[in-house]
């Protein structure tokens, strides 16, 4: 039985105070909550308060992006070391928001994966179809390219640390959620692929996440469908209320 992870992605929200207040609401919502994993991946301004505030909680702390290299010359980007040295546990890359306005490729999300896993972080790696690209009928083939090539030279132990949410980009923000059929057969497809690489063991015990207009009202039955091992959701997990429901959800 793999275990569900309920991830929050704020994306650009929430100030760092009222992050703070934020998680203090949703603590004794999730308390005791302990069959998921409850993650909130907040903005980097707001990782430090995060992480205090969500001391001694259920509630772990993520960053939405991390840089390559170790260290240097890279006005504005956040090192893994940093993430680690601040208490954050996880961190989301390749999120299609970071691939469509900030150029990221599927050779900059593997350097980004392989510099987190080096430095101890989980990772939350996104991939997901376009509309047009599930309209030509190549979506297996997109996602079959983005796990490879993001994936390249991680490791069978490192997948230990590796969730994957499968993203459709026409389901993000738009309310059009993926039908429980596409969510599972996708979220299947990826599975897949990571049994080409890795075995039917790693497969099995790989996160695949789904992400994409999930709410209180679709959780439930997303999170049944045997391939979807939790969420990754935006704006549900802005409000203490819909996140917690999603949580008991999957529960
Ligand atoms: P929404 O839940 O707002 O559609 O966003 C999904 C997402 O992009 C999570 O990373």
């Amino acid at each position: 039985m793999r275990r569900l992870v309920i991830a929050g992605n704020w994306k650009m929200n929430k100030t760092p105070s009222e992050t703070k207040a934020f998680l203090e609401a949703l603590k004794p919502v999730v308390a005791g909550k302990d069959n998921c994993d409850i993650v909130c991946c907040v903005p980097a301004t707001n990782l430090a308060i995060a992480v205090e505030t969500a001391k001694g909680s259920n509630i772990k702390i993520g960053a939405q992006n991390v840089h390559f290299a170790k260290s240097g010359a890279y006005t504005g980007e956040t090192s893994a070391d940093m993430l680690v040295d601040l208490g954050v546990e996880y961190v989301i890359i390749g999120h299609s928001e970071r691939r469509q306005y900030f150029a990221e490729t599927d050779e900059t999300v593997n350097a980004r994966v392989k510099a987190a896993l080096e430095a101890g972080l989980k990772v939350i790696l996104c991939v997901g179809e376009l509309e047009k690209e599930r309209d030509q009928g190549i979506t297996a083939e997109i996602l079959g390219k983005q796990t490879k090539v993001d994936l390249l030279d991680v490791t069978a132990e490192q997948m230990k640390n590796v969730i994957i949410a499968y993203e459709p980009v026409w389901a993000i923000g738009t309310g059009k959620t993926a039908t429980n059929e596409q969510a599972d057969e996708a979220c299947g497809v990826v599975r897949a692929v990571v049994a080409e690489l890795y075995g039917k063991r790693v497969a099995d015990e790989t996160i695949v996440q789904y992400g994409g207009s999930m709410n209180a009202k679709n959780c439930a039955d997303l999170l049944k469908c045997e391939n979807v091992d939790g969420g990754l959701i935006g704006g549900a997990s802005l409000k203490t209320e819909d996140f917690g429901i999603i949580v008991d959800a999957a529960q």
